[in-house]
């Protein structure tokens, strides 16, 4: 019998539901909530509004469709939606905005995920008989493909002053924003008052099974409803998932300090490894890319081998390596993984 451990940093996504989960998952009361009856999701609509600092939210089954209803309910089709090059909605959402949304993406480049003002004032359409209107601006806050890192508060200011100046919405793909506001102590209202819609996920550092949220105003929200029942999101007795969402929010904080510090000590143990780089400075959450070019591996291979092993991780690229950290990784998983990565290169 195969009795090798496990150690998955792929995603923060392949947590399983907590104890604490379960219990309110069987309890929860439930009802119809393509009608508005279920209680349990009601209640988590309230609380995220509120904890968001938004008039409204709205349950939905994933962060691709919440990302994808953001941008059906924010532009009509033939505009453009200006976004950092990496990020998730450009890369990893099968061009959703394009096919079903009928918009234009216009993928500008970013620092460490961050789009600057006046970059994004360069790439706004003038009026010309020949271009497409600007219809929406997207940020990713933590930016995942530039390693979990945090938006400076400061920078996304200046961006939403400009959106306002030039009557374009601005929507956060605030996927890991929980996350971001631990890194920086600050309460999230400071980072989500510079959007007018922000989609986060419960799934990925918040550790429950199912489920995302949108947020923005009441008539915001009231469309992305609409927009939901459209793509075959309306669910039925939906709070048996909801009710996992709750207990999320409410105790999450428990385990993303000790995941924010376990991608600070696996970036440190990875960092003294041979050939392999992490730049420290930049591990602000629960992602880190590790630069592996200077081992004479090629990411996918290394990657590979790490697999045999018991170790399963990421490649982003060739050379870049990401690691995730999450509630299903401790310590002792941290140092397991550092131990595998040096025996393969030694
Ligand atoms: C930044 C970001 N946005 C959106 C998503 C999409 O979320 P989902 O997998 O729930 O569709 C992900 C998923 O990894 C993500 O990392």
């Amino acid at each position: 019998m195969n009795t090798q451990q496990i150690f998955d940093f792929r995603s923060d996504t392949v947590t399983h539901p907590t104890e604490e989960m379960l219990k309110e998952i069987v309890k929860a009361p439930l009802g119809d909530d393509v009608y508005g009856d279920d209680e349990t999701v009601n209640l988590l609509e309230a609380k995220t509004a509120e904890l968001m600092g938004k008039e409204g939210a709205l349950f939905v089954p994933s962060g691709t469709m919440g990302n994808l209803i953001a941008v059906l309910a924010h532009t009509t089709p033939g505009q453009e939606v200006i976004l950092e090059e990496s990020c998730h909605i450009y890369l990893y959402e099968v061009a959703g905005i394009a096919r079903i949304a009928g918009v234009q993406a216009k993928p500008i480049k970013g620092k460490d995920g961050m789009i600057l003002a006046k970059d994004i004032e360069g790439a706004i359409r003038q009026e010309n008989i020949h271009f497409p209107e600007t219809g929406l601006i997207c940020l990713e806050n933590t930016h995942n493909m530039a390693g979990g890192v945090v938006l400076p508060l400061e920078e996304m200011r200046k961006v939403y002053e400009l959106a306002k100046i030039k009557e374009i919405p601005l929507h956060i793909d605030g996927a890991r924003i929980i996350n971001a506001a631990h890194h920086l102590k600050v309460d999230v209202k400071e980072i989500t008052q510079y959007a007018d819609s922000v989609m986060f996920c419960l799934s990925k550092g918040l550790s429950a099974p199912i489920g995302s949220m949108l947020v923005g105003t009441k008539d915001f929200i009231k469309k992305a409803r609409k927009l939901r029942k459209m793509l075959g999101g309306g669910m039925r007795q939906v709070g048996i998932i909801a009710a996992a969402g709750l207990v999320a929010l409410r105790d999450h904080s428990q385990w993303m300090e000790e995941d924010h510090l376990n991608a600070k000590k696996l970036a440190f143990g990875l960092n003294l490894i041979d050939g392999v780089r992490v730049n420290l400075d930049k591990v602000h959450t629960n992602i880190l890319m590790a630069d592996i070019s200077e081992t004479g591996f090629n990411a996918y291979d290394l990657v590979n081998r790490m697999s045999e092993k018991g170790l399963l991780v990421n490649p982003r690229n060739e050379r870049l390596i990401r690691f995730v950290t999450h509630r299903g990784i401790n310590n002792r998983d941290v140092e397991a993984a550092i131990k595998i990565v040096k025996e393969i290169l030694a």
